[in-house]
């Protein structure tokens, strides 16, 4: 668990407070982007030939712009949607980046600190499905190609909507397969044989890069996102789907009223 404090105020900008340790911080997970954490941006931005800031991009479009808001980004990594989401939106004060690997988090730090935005920017060390962080303390929370790394989504999205003010969003950026199946089986070949190549060359990491497409495929055949959000209580849920559905943004917001679960 981080040891971020209710009213997640403690942690100054650009530092993380240590972890206390729980059981999903000691997994594989957890090792594996601590070790691939020096070459994940760089192998990020070639395996998906530089589309991956347009994604990002498209999610920090969406988020509101007219009035100072908060935002919290779950398995933030090396901070790429943080540092997005800042740069197209003066209006965000405070944006918390949380990641359950330190290596991550540091690399993460460094890139903050090099785009002058440490100001605005608190890192946290913890598990995205129990933050520990305040209830109701963000007007966006958003979770780019992480929802499929945490053991429970259903509880990661109970999190989001526990953490998310009243009328606050959720957006969500996961790896999808195509809809058309010509173009799904070219993707697939990709996938399961190019990009752990790639990994391997770049990261000298085998299973990373296994990783990655068992985990896409496993995801995106096997979890409902969108039910999985109404389950957690959240209403008017979208799916869009960018380049050709090898990534979907989901979007979805809080209103108690509505209370779907
Ligand atoms: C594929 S990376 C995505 C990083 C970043 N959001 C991006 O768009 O590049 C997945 C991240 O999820 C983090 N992660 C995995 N399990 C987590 C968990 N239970 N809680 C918080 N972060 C987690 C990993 O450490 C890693 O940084």
């Amino acid at each position: 668990m981080t040891q971020a404090d209710s009213s997640h105020k403690q942690p100054l900008p650009g530092r993380m407070p240590k972890s206390s340790g729980s059981s999903r911080s000691q997994n594989g997970v957890h090792r594996m982007f601590d070790r691939i954490a020096p070459t994940y941006a760089l192998l990020n931005h070639i395996l998906s030939f530089g589309l991956d800031f347009s994604w990002r991009r498209k999610l920090a479009g969406t988020i509101e712009k007219d009035r100072p808001i908060e935002v919290l980004d779950l398995a933030t990594g090396t901070g790429d949607l943080l540092i997005s989401m800042l740069r197209s939106r003066a209006n965000i004060s405070k944006a918390v980046g949380l990641d359950i690997s330190e290596n991550m988090l540091g690399v993460c730090r460094k890139k903050i600190e090099r785009c002058g935005l440490a100001e605005r920017v608190t890192l946290v060390q913890g598990d995205a499905a129990r933050t520990g962080l305040g209830e109701g303390g963000f007007d966006a929370v958003t979770m780019a190609f992480g929802i499929r790394n945490i053991p429970d989504p259903a509880e990661a999205l109970s999190e989001i909507y526990r953490l998310l003010r009243q009328g606050g969003a959720a957006l969500i950026l996961e790896f999808s397969l195509p809809a058309n199946r010509i173009i799904r089986s070219l993707y697939l070949v990709y996938l399961r044989y190019v990009v752990p190549f790639v990994g391997y060359l770049v990261s000298r990491d085998k299973a990373a890069y296994r990783y990655l497409n068992t985990t896409i495929e496993a995801f995106y055949r096997n979890q409902d996102l969108p039910a999985l959000m109404r389950k957690a209580g959240l209403s008017n849920v979208t799916t869009e789907r960018l380049t050709f559905g090898t990534v979907s943004l989901y979007s979805a917001s809080k209103h108690e009223s509505q209370n779907n679960r």
